[in-house]
């Protein structure tokens, strides 16, 4: 993939993901995109976005809307962020660095991931202003996990969002179809030099590199939000028990959130599992969700369903692509545009107006 192209080429999401795909390499293309196993979750995420229905009212004085909130005390303009996506330098030689300057141009809040190719410092560099929240995989050597969140406190990240779901990759078929390894000198940004990598998979690499612990428990969660002075927010909870669980310890939010269907095959569209996490939890936790969030009118209904934002995956990684940080910086530009929209037909002027009755079925999603 080459940088500095015009992203004006695209008007919608959808084409977006056409010209993306029209610029990735097929098993980087294969990795961004896939699932696990037979991408029944995957396909879920949207079925139940598209199962969904509005209950607009109308005669309200929509003349000006405002999106602003925050999540945790970071005030954003609007309730989306960029989720937390690994190497961002497979798509784009700017890789972490673009994102998080159209990130803070825009005053979105951008989550990065352990797995970067550009260390943490490097990327707080690039937009020093730029709310930024650091996603956090438990490595196998505790020291190494103690260093990772002392940084991410010395480099400006407000917010620790650990990430549960991921204790081994899911059976990521599509990759396994389309078999890539990472070049032997991907550099991993926050961590020590990738062990040899050759002939594995890029999903195997990718999970080499993460040196995840497998055997973390909620003792282990506790030993996270011991060693760090940043708000912890638990990303990949399904249920209301682990969500419950999770905020006694001390949680301050939780992501309902299956991967982007790349995890738990089988596993309940995220929008679907939204309602119970925030009855469990709602009263005492900020709530977010992501996967399949493709449009403003998504996340109006996440956000009626219960959801305080919403995390933005893939479609960050297409715009990468197709046009660095001009490209990230149009694709924000357009779920906002779409956002507002979607508020003004809908009768709502604040993310605070936007209410459990501008849903039709609160807990009854396929
Ligand atoms: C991810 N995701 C992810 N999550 C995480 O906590 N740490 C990570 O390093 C990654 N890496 C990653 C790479 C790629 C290529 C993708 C597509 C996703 C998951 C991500 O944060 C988010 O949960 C999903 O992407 C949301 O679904 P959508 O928006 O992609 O449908
Ligand atoms: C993925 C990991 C890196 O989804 O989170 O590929």
């Amino acid at each position: 993939m080459s940088g500095g192209e015009d992203p004006a080429g695209f008007a919608t999401l959808s084409d977006l993901e056409a010209s993306a795909r029209a610029k990735v390499i097929d098993p980087v293309w294969a990795y961004v995109q896939g699932g696990a196993g037979e991408e029944r979750t995957l396909r879920a995420n949207r079925e139940a976005f598209e199962r969904t229905w509005l209950r607009p009212r109308v005669l309200v004085d929509v003349s000006s809307v405002d999106a602003a909130t925050s999540f945790l005390g970071t005030r954003s303009s609007v309730p989306f962020f960029v989720a937390p996506t690994a190497f961002q330098g497979l798509v784009h030689p700017d890789a972490e660095a673009a994102t998080a300057r159209a990130a803070a141009s825009a005053g979105v809040l951008a989550v990065f991931s352990t797995v970067t190719t550009l260390s943490m410092e490097a990327i707080a560099r690039a937009a020093p202003e730029g709310p930024r929240w650091f996603q956090l995989y438990l490595q196998k050597d505790w020291s190494l996990t103690e260093d990772l969140l002392h940084r991410a406190e010395r480099a400006g990240y407000r917010a620790v969002v650990l990430t549960v779901d991921a204790p081994v990759l899911g059976t990521r078929d599509r990759q396994f179809q389309r078999g890539f390894a990472l070049p032997s000198d991907m550099p991993v940004g926050n961590l020590p030099p990738l062990p040899p990598v050759e002939g594995r998979s890029l999903a195997q690499a990718v999970h080499a590199a993460l040196r995840t612990d497998s055997g973390a428990t909620w003792a282990t969660m506790e030993r996270v939000r011991e060693s760090t002075k940043l708000p912890l927010v638990v990303k990949g909870v399904l249920t209301a028990e682990d969500a419950a669980r999770a905020v006694e310890l001390g949680a301050k939010g939780v992501v309902v959130s299956n991967h982007g269907g790349r995890q738990l095959d089988g596993a309940p569209a995220s929008l679907r599992a939204l309602p119970e996490v925030v009855r469990a939890v709602g009263s005492k936790a900020e709530v977010y969700l992501d996967s399949g969030i493709r449009r403003g009118s998504d996340i109006l209904a996440a956000l009626a369903l219960g959801a305080r934002g919403v995390g933005i995956g893939r479609p960050v990684l297409w715009a990468l692509g197709c046009g660095g940080e001009a490209g990230v910086a149009k694709l924000l530009r357009l779920l906002r545009e779409e956002l507002e929209t979607s508020m003004r037909l809908a009768g709502r002027r604040s993310i605070g107006e936007v209410d459990s009755s501008l849903v039709e079925a609160d807990g009854a999603l396929p």
